[in-house]
């Protein structure tokens, strides 16, 4: 039984979709403050590396194995191959959006409260210490970080209700744009600071010598995590394409772009916090706890902070609204439920698990294994081992099952396209892909084991 299935209806619609979904707070605090950490452009020029080498190729999979199969994540592969194994990635993929999900709704409960105190202009006269404070105990209160997370879910929810055309095309249309030009706001006021080119050389100026081999560990298992790679939710954007989408140009695109604003979002921090001369290694602190120290001293600050918080929120919810479809579209397709009460069910229930992560900063902190809180176990779950699994097997199933004419077809768009690295294109997939990915899944499992024995 084969419904009408929604469908993008512009190659810019899609381009902003599959954008919307990469750009996220993945780049806008994490990636300056990683590559900050591994010694700047020697560390972009090997993330650079694996965009390209592995990044593109399992985005194109993805596309293929979806625009193939129109369907979710998991009837993709039932579509696909009667081999019973492959389900697999759907089952983990499911499972990924739902982890990833409910610890990003933490953060951007986090981000809404900061947008929200910006506005108030809630960090003026405050001291290092007392923004320390005002972080530490926001996050691990009980109440106002949950009704901001089912805000921020339902507004996610809200989006995904609409569909494909008049939801997630509709909405990221808009927003993305708005991230784009908001970013370029920053990042002129940030460049031109005194004292800025202190972050430019920081983020910029190579040195090979603070490289070490956990930052090229680090740097592919970023690409994944920024491109949303490994769970299926470009195979469910991919679903939507329409005959005539060009899979590669398209997929060059979104890790254009993706790149392109974590770039930029670097552009906009460190030379802020070189400019007044803050510490700039802090991970989730260094937006919450050290950039509002520095609004108010910065020309425009109050703007400029505004616009800030309002960016990352943007850039999650473009990122949450492709989470929820993943799980979506599995269970309107595979249970034959309607989108609406498919999208409403879900989101409860990712808001219950979310708000247990939540949770795990205040009142279940005394929750953890050893070491780790609820927090950090659905996000080292997803992001260290699920999604690299994921995109191993993707990359596999492309490589090595899928029949070789589909792929020809899906690139070249059934004979009107000229598709011309083929070769190069399957050596990654059938070789560099899945081997470099599965040394970084086993790195990424001993660390684990590791730091469980040293917390245990
Ligand atoms: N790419 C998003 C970011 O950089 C996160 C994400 C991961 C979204 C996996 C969807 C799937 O923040």
């Amino acid at each position: 039984m084969q419904k009408q299935r929604d469908s993008f209806s512009s190659k810019f619609g899609i381009i902003a979709a599959a954008a919307g979904s990469a750009i996220g707070l993945g780049n806008i605090w994490k990636f300056p403050y990683i590559a900050g950490e591994n010694g700047g452009s020697a560390f972009i020029i090997i993330y650079l590396i694996f965009i390209v080498l592995i990044g593109v190729p399992v985005m194109m999979s993805e596309f293929i194995i979806g625009r193939k199969a129109k369907q979710n994540v998991f009837g993709a592969f039932r579509q696909l191959t009667s081999h019973g194994f492959w389900k697999i990635i759907g089952i983990m993929g499911v499972l990924a959006a739902f982890l990833i999900l409910s610890f990003y709704g933490t953060v951007a409960s986090w981000t809404i409260e900061y947008l929200v105190l910006a506005f108030k202009d809630g960090f003026s006269g405050k001291s290092s210490d007392e923004l320390t404070f005002m972080f530490e105990s926001f996050s691990q209160s009980t109440f106002k970080p949950i009704v901001w997370q089912v805000l921020f879910m339902a507004l996610t929810a809200y989006i995904v209700i609409g569909g494909i055309k008049k939801g997630i095309e509709k909405y990221t249309k808009i927003l993305m744009p708005l991230l784009v030009v908001i970013i370029i706001y920053l990042d002129i006021t940030a460049i031109t600071l005194k004292g800025g080119m202190g972050g430019i050389r920081f983020l910029f100026y190579p040195d090979f010598s603070v490289l070490t081999h956990q930052s090229i560990i680090d740097a592919l298992g970023h690409a994944f995590f920024t491109l949303s790679l490994g769970m299926g939710v470009l195979i469910t954007y991919g679903s939507y394409f329409k005959k005539d989408t060009n899979i590669t140009s398209t997929s060059i695109s979104v890790a254009g772009a993706d790149t392109i604003i974590a770039l930029l979002a670097g552009l906009a921090i460190f030379p802020v916090v070189f400019a007044f001369g803050a510490e700039p290694g802090k991970g989730a602190g260094l937006v919450f706890m050290t950039l509002p120290k520095i609004f108010e001293l910065i020309p425009g600050g109050y703007i400029f902070s505004i616009l800030f918080f309002l960016l990352l929120s943007v850039a999650a919810l473009t990122s949450s609204i492709s989470i929820l479809e993943v799980i979506v579209a599995y269970i309107s397709e595979e249970k034959n439920i309607s989108r609406k009460k498919a999208t409403i069910i879900t989101a409860i229930l990712i808001t219950l698990t979310g708000i247990v992560c939540t949770l795990s900063f205040g009142p279940l902190n005394h929750i953890q294994l050893r070491g780790f809180t609820i927090f950090d176990i659905f996000d080292k779950l997803a992001s260290n081992i699920l999604l690299p699994l994921g995109g191993m097997f993707i990359s596999i199933f492309i490589g090595w099952k899928l029949k070789k004419q589909i792929i020809t077809d899906e690139l070249g768009n059934y004979g009107t396209l000229r598709f011309k690295f083929l070769k190069v294109f399957m050596f990654l997939v059938r070789y560099l892909a899945p081997i470099a990915i599965l040394i970084v899944l086993v790195q990424g499992i001993w660390q684990i084991i590791m730091e469980m024995i040293i917390a245990g």
